[in-house]
């Protein structure tokens, strides 16, 4: 055994490789400067626990191995991605946060429809979008608006870091626990089930399908090549995992792209106290811009 290889039995008796220090501070510098997410030594062992079946698979003795293949050229054009997907928290949910699904109902979309030309579609962002639980949400928040109160056309780009996570929201296909507690009229009208008994599972019906586009992004790139002029953008519980000086930094890119007056959401407990971005609350984790003079 090498003297970097240090082993220790979980309890089913498997031996699981322990990632060093050494290995921890190359991983966590390259996390936080990349991808702009925290690592603090408190999460070492999540690290460790999220990327042991990628040693496995490669069948590398020590974290050093990984490590170097994933930074050597032929590792950062497959295993690195494959590394990204693992290191991101993609938890999401369908109506996750129902305060704000309300307002958009509610508020947002009559003031907006008030305020533009209606030949014009509504452009909405949801940046880090996850496997498309929030942005197939929107479509569905605003389909219920059309049906009704009034017709208008929209358009919903999603965003995220990982791929894997986009193709996900791209097949749109979930287990239908994930739709448990949406209202049955709900499910019937916006979800698909499967025809395969064994099976279970949903998938989001094509017109809401046809509404999304799906585009990878990283936060952390100095600017964002997607469209502008969006009317509304959701960010929500991607900033937490984020620095201050980094969280401004995002804000103020993602408000570039986002029409003066424009609606920004972010997740309930986020927030944008001491950051100098151009927004100014209309409820708690609701903003609006004000222009940058
Ligand atoms: C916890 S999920 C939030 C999903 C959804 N917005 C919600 O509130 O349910 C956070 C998402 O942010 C993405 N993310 C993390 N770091 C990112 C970065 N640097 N650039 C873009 N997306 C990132 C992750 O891949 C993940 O899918």
């Amino acid at each position: 055994m090498s003297d970097q290889k240090i082993e220790s039995q979980n309890l089913a008796g498997i031996y699981k490789i322990q990632m060093t220090d050494a290995d921890f501070n190359r991983l966590s510098i390259f996390i936080n400067r990349e991808l702009g997410i925290k690592m603090p030594k408190e999460k070492k062992i999540m690290l460790q626990s999220r990327l042991q079946k990628r040693l496995n698979e490669f069948s590398f003795n020590t974290f050093r191995e990984y490590i170097d293949y994933v930074f050597s050229n032929a590792g950062k054009q497959t295993e690195l991605l494959k590394m990204i997907d693992l290191v991101t928290t993609n938890k999401t949910d369908f109506f996750r946060e129902p305060v704000h699904f309300e307002f958009l109902y509610e508020k947002v979309i009559p003031e907006i429809l008030n305020n533009i030309n209606s030949r014009q579609p509504v452009k909405i962002w949801s940046a880090g979008c996850s496997s498309g639980e929030e942005p197939y949400t929107i479509a569905i928040v605003l389909s219920e608006f059309i049906e009704n109160v009034q017709y208008f056309d929209y358009s919903i780009f999603g965003t995220d870091l990982s791929f894997r996570i986009l193709d996900k929201a791209l097949n749109a296909i979930y287990t239908d626990d994930r739709i448990a507690n949406i209202p049955m009229s709900i499910k019937k009208k916006y979800f698909l089930k499967s025809k395969d008994n064994q099976n279970k599972t949903v998938r989001v019906i094509p017109e809401l399908r046809s509404k999304l586009s799906l585009q990878r992004l990283n936060f952390m790139d100095y600017s964002y090549d997607v469209p502008g002029d969006y009317d509304i953008i959701f960010c929500r519980n991607v900033l937490i995992y984020f620095d201050r000086d980094t969280q401004e930094k995002v804000i103020n890119r993602l408000c570039y792209k986002l029409k003066n007056n424009g609606y920004f959401f972010l997740g309930h407990s986020e927030s944008i106290t001491g950051l100098n971005v151009p927004l100014k609350q209309v409820k708690p984790t609701i903003f609006k811009k004000i222009s940058y003079e």
